[in-house]
């Protein structure tokens, strides 16, 4: 299957996995290019711009196709240096960058003098178009759905990609929520070039991380993310556990005078307990409503495959024949 996006970054099939912290380490990566995607190391998941270095540099190993890096800017008490973990991507020779959070405006010249293709991932028409007006090549429009920050505006994507479609011109890859081949098709007849996913890819043989979350992602329905840090207006889609009780019992309890400080126990160095130590209930953790489609552990390669047959047998059979 040929679209703008795998024409833009060179890949065999539309399939992107996002950045995910303490999740998209190297090994993940190269597996989601070897399978013909796009695999992304997430960069601040790299403590300093020299570890980033090395992760750039082992996934170069294991792998000949394309890869990119995903460099996150979110609400941080202190910036981490940016313009230094940019040089290492550089220096490393990659070529895709996937931008989240904050807009990546201050960093797009020493990213394009570079001809480095920038995706930037957001949750709103008004930020896809944002990141078009200041030089992105493409972006990811991270429905309501999504496991991480799905912003503030809740729109689903079955509005938010056709509403994207009327006004980009730059192409755009749908995100949040997806996992299938049928939905691929979906966001293709709404205009996407392709998928985003991120939830899915934890669940996959190749994935770095503890046996206990793949475990907990089999066994989760879509009934069972929440939303917390609403009243700090940085909001993020987790699975549930007894942290997440916590905490949304303490911003029930103080409403709009919740201070980040009154969760932090609960949000801050958790990630590397619960992927590596297989921690489930020390901390809040990213996850997708998409966890209720999630019922096997696949090889990456497998998983991949399987989406684009599906896809691919939907198109040309029970939409042919309608
Ligand atoms: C465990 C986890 C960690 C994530 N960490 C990041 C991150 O550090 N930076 C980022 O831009 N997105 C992050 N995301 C969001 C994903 O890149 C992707 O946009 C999202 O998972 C898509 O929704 P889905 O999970 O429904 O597929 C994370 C998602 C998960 C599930």
């Amino acid at each position: 299957m040929k679209t703008k996006i795998t024409e833009l970054f060179d890949i065999q099939h539309p399939i992107i996995q996002g950045g995910m912290h303490f999740v998209g380490f190297a090994e993940l990566v190269a597996a989601v290019s070897n399978a013909g995607g796009l695999g992304i190391i997430t960069g601040l998941t790299q403590k300093t711009p020299a570890d980033l270095a090395k992760e750039i540099s082992r996934c170069d190993d294991m792998t000949d196709k394309p890869f990119g890096v995903n460099l996150t800017f979110l609400p941080a008490f202190t910036d981490p240096p940016y313009a230094e973990y940019i040089q290492a991507i550089i220096d490393g020779g990659v070529k895709i960058v996937e931008t989240a959070g904050r807009s990546p405006e201050a960093y797009m010249p020493l990213l394009k003098d570079a001809g480095i293709k920038v995706i930037h991932k957001c949750t709103s028409v008004r930020h896809a178009l944002k990141a078009e007006r200041i030089g992105c090549d493409a972006v990811s429009v991270d429905g309501f759905e999504c496991g991480g920050h799905p912003g503030e505006d809740d729109i689903p994507n079955l509005i938010l990609l056709p509403r994207a479609a009327q006004e980009l011109s730059i192409p755009f890859v749908a995100s949040g929520g997806l996992a299938t081949g049928a939905q691929l098709v979906a966001v293709l007849a709404l205009g996407a070039d392709g998928i985003n996913m991120g939830t899915r890819f934890m669940a996959t043989r190749e994935a770095p991380i503890h046996d206990n979350v793949k475990q907990a992602l089999i066994n989760a329905s879509e009934l069972d993310t929440r939303l917390i840090m609403r009243p700090i207006r940085n909001t993020e889609r987790v699975l549930a556990n007894t942290a997440v009780d916590r905490i949304l019992a303490k911003e029930k309890a103080l409403g709009d005078q919740l201070k980040i400080d009154d969760i932090i126990d609960e949000v801050a160095g958790v990630y590397p307990k619960v992927m590596i130590d297989g921690e489930m209930e020390v901390g809040a953790w990213s996850c997708g409503m998409v966890a209720g489609l999630i019922d096997d552990i696949p090889s990456v390669e497998s998983l991949i495959n399987g989406i684009m047959q599906e896809a691919e047998s939907i198109i040309g059979e029970r939409l042919a024949g309608l």
